[in-house]
């Protein structure tokens, strides 16, 4: 035992016990309490949170409706009707859960755009953008995922194409196929593990974003003037200040989302709409961009 170590002294004895065994509360104080924060960002460094935020409530959620969805071609598209029309409050836990895929979209896109116009994806923050890149990648697998398990027609072919563009690959593309359908068509065995997959990717996404938050706060946020902080004076504390961005770009956040879930809760739920046609089509925009610098950024690396 290391009787040197210098324990955190807090006013709580039970405080002090933990502190004293897992010296995890002067983590988080040093971390989100005392965490130097440019006195210049704007609200775009609140999306970061807004997304974290998303992210808890996609998963809350998708737990809630997972306890009433049943993964078989032949009761899942009826689990979800009956979600709809008999589960207490089933149909906000599905609006919230399939425009929440659309809106966390949105709100990435708006993270990623932040990153590239400020420059943070530069110097000495590459890992955090490469680990970004990752959390894209994974969100689009979830979403596509999500996207089969209503089981409607849309979910069908849907499955079916995207599924199809692995056949495409050389040699090994049709094998391919089959081994992730688990069947040579899409059918039962494709939705029990898509559903699967689903379930456990989310949990994959929460611990990337852990380490591309720890990754932040080795050298510090970028700022919307990208000039290097030099001292304590360019910087406040991330509690209150920042806090307080966060937590009101959240709830003004949930309030957009909320107007929409009242109103016209089917518009971007449809097919997780946004979600869906949005990754793919301005994906194919931001996937490029982020390849680019990603590319440009690797070869600043010193192997
Ligand atoms: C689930 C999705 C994501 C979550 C929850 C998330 C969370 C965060 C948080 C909390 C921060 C610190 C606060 C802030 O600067 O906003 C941050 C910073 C950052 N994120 Fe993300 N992020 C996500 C996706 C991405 C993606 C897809 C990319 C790019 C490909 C990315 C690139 C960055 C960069 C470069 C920073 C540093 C910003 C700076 O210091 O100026 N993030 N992220």
């Amino acid at each position: 035992m290391d009787q040197n170590r210098k324990v955190h002294q807090f006013k709580n004895p039970i405080l002090n016990w933990i502190e004293f065994r897992l010296p995890i509360i002067s983590y988080f104080k040093k971390e989100y309490g005392e965490y130097p924060m440019p006195k210049n960002c704007n609200y775009f460094w609140s999306f970061g949170a807004l997304a974290t935020i998303t992210l808890v409530t996609m998963i809350v959620s998708g737990i809630f409706l997972a306890m009433n969805y049943t993964p078989h071609t032949d009761m899942a598209f009826d689990s979800v009707e009956r979600i709809m029309r008999d589960v207490n409050y089933g149909w906000l836990l599905r609006y919230i859960h399939s425009n929440g895929a659309s809106f966390f979209f949105i709100i990435v896109y708006i993270h990623i755009v932040r990153a590239m116009y400020f420059g943070s994806y530069k110097y000495p923050r590459e890992l955090n953008w490469i680990l970004g890149v990752f959390i894209f990648l994974l969100m689009m697998a979830t979403s596509f995922l999500g996207y089969t398990l209503p089981w409607g027609q849309m979910s069908y072919w849907g499955a079916t194409v995207i599924t199809n563009l692995f056949s495409a690959i050389p040699i090994v593309g049709e094998g391919l196929k089959t081994w992730l359908l688990g069947d040579y068509n899409v059918g039962n065995a494709t939705l029990n593990r898509f559903f699967a997959l689903h379930y456990v990717l989310p949990f994959v996404i929460f611990g990337v974003v852990g380490l591309h938050v720890a990754a932040v706060h080795v050298h510090g946020s970028n700022n919307p003037d990208g000039i290097e902080i030099k001292s304590k004076n360019d910087t406040v504390n991330f509690f209150p200040y920042m806090l307080i961005k966060d937590t009101i770009t959240g709830p003004l956040g949930c309030l957009v989302i909320w107007r929409r879930l009242s109103y016209f809760g089917d518009t971007l739920a449809h097919s997780a709409l946004l979600g869906v046609t949005l990754a793919y089509a301005f994906s194919l925009n931001i996937a490029f961009s982020v390849f680019v610098i990603s590319v440009t950024n690797l070869k600043a690396v010193n192997f």
